[in-house]
C-alpha cells in the first residue's frame, strides 16, 4: 500500500516542487506519494476533467502549456508514450520550456521491450538494446532524444505494469483472463507503487549529489525480483480470489486467434535484471514478487473496489 510507501520514504529539499507529465497510472501513483511526502506536484492531463489534472497538456491539442504555471519546478517525471511516429510528444513540444526550468531530476518511463527477444535469458542495462517491434524501436528512439535533451535525466525501464484495480485478479473476475501456456515463457512485471518507490529513490540520490550520468547510470530497469509465465501467476491469483481457473489452452493451438497485438506480446522471452536498481543504486522493492504484489492488489480493490467497467488493461500482472 502506499501508506508502507511514506512510511518508509523521507521527504525532498523543501523547495522541491514535482511535475508529473502524463498523470495516467503510474504517474497518479508517484504524484499521491509526493504530495503525502509533503512536496507540491502538478499533474497533465488531456483533459481538465479528468481526476488529478491540474495542468491540461495534449500534444494534439490546440492548448499550449502555460510556461509560468511551471514556475519553479525542479523534479519532472514524463510517462507520456512516443507518438506514432516515433517522436517524443513532450519534447517536441516542451523541450524550451523544460530546459528553462531549475530541474535537478528529471525520469522518463520507458519500456523493457528495448531489449527485444532474449529467449528467456537475462538481460541487463549493459546490454545493448535490440528492439524488434515497432513499438519499442519507437520507444528507443524516445529515449535517446531524452538523453540528449541536456536534462538531468534517468530512464526507467518498466516491464508489465500492475497494481490495484490493474491486475489478473481483475482480469478473472471480470471473466476476461485466459490461462495460456507456452512452456518455457516468462514474463517480467512491476508493481506501480515499485515505480513511484523507485522514482523518490532515484530523487534523494541526486539531492545527495549523486546525479545521473552520461553513461549507462542514467539508465535503470525497475522490475521486480521473480520474472514467470503468466499461468504461474494465475493460478495464485485464482487460489487467492477461490474462484475457478479458465481453461487451460496450449499456445501452439491458439496463436492464430491472438490479436496482433497480443502475439507481439507472446513473441518476445526474456528475464531482466534488476541488479542496478536494487544493489548498486540501494532500492528496496516494496513488492519483490507477484505474491507479495497480488495480495496487496486483494487487499487494496476489497478497500476501493475498481471500476469494473474500465477498459482492460496489462494482464502481466
Ligand atoms: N502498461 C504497461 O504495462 C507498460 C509497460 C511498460 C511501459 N509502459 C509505459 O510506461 C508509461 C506509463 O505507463 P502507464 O500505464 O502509467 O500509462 P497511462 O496510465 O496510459 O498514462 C499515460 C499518460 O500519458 C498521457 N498521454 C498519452 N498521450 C498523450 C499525448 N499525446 N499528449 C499528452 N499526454 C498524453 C495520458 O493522458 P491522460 O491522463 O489524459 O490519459 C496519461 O496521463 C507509458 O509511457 C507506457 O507506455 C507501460
Amino acid at each position: 500500500m502506499l501508506i508502507d510507501l511514506v512510511k518508509r520514504s523521507r521527504p525532498l529539499a523543501s523547495d522541491a516542487k514535482l511535475l508529473v507529465l502524463g498523470g495516467g497510472y503510474s504517474g497518479r501513483c508517484l504524484a499521491s506519494l509526493a504530495r503525502a511526502m509533503g512536496t507540491p506536484v502538478l499533474c497533465t492531463r488531456r483533459s481538465l476533467d479528468a481526476t488529478h489534472a491540474d495542468l491540461l497538456f495534449d500534444s494534439n491539442g490546440q492548448d499550449r502549456l502555460d510556461p509560468g504555471a511551471l514556475e519553479g519546478v525542479t523534479h519532472l517525471l514524463c510517462t507520456i508514450p512516443p507518438d506514432r511516429d516515433g517522436n517524443d510528444p513532450v519534447l517536441s513540444k516542451l523541450l524550451v520550456t523544460l530546459r528553462n526550468l531549475p530541474l535537478r531530476w528529471a525520469g522518463y518511463l520507458s519500456t523493457t521491450g528495448v531489449y527485444g527477444d532474449r529467449q528467456g535469458s537475462w538481460v541487463s542495462e549493459q546490454d545493448e538494446p535490440s528492439p524488434m517491434l515497432d513499438r519499442s524501436i519507437r520507444r528507443l528512439n524516445c529515449e535517446k532524444a531524452w538523453l540528449h535533451s541536456g536534462l538531468p535525466i534517468q530512464i526507467l525501464r518498466l516491464p508489465g505494469i500492475y497494481g490495484p484495480g490493474r491486475s489478473v485478479l481483475n482480469a478473472l473476475h471480470q471473466g476476461r483472463a485466459r490461462l495460456i501456456d507456452k512452456p518455457g515463457q516468462v514474463f517480467c512485471r512491476i508493481h506501480v507503487e515499485d515505480i513511484a518507490g523507485a522514482c523518490w529513490h532515484l530523487m534523494h540520490r541526486t539531492e545527495q549529489g549523486t546525479p545521473p550520468t552520461m553513461d549507462q547510470g542514467n539508465l535503470v530497469n525497475v522490475v521486480d525480483d521473480l520474472p514467470a509465465p503468466t499461468a504461474e501467476l494465475m493460478r495464485h491469483a485464482a487460489s487467492l480470489l477461490g474462484c475457478a481457473l479458465p481453461p487451460l489452452e496450449p499456445f501452439d493451438q491458439i496463436v492464430d486467434s491472438l490479436s496482433p497485438m497480443a502475439q507481439t506480446f507472446w513473441s518476445e522471452n526474456r528475464r531482466v535484471s534488476n541488479h542496478k536498481l536494487c544493489h548498486d543504486l540501494g532500492y528496496t522493492l516494496l513488492h519483490p514478487d507477484y505474491f507479495n504484489g497480488l495480495q496487496d492488489c486483494l487487499n487494496q480493490d476489497r478497500l476501493n473496489p475498481p471500476d469494473l467497467h474500465s477498459p482492460p488493461r496489462s494482464t502481466n500482472g
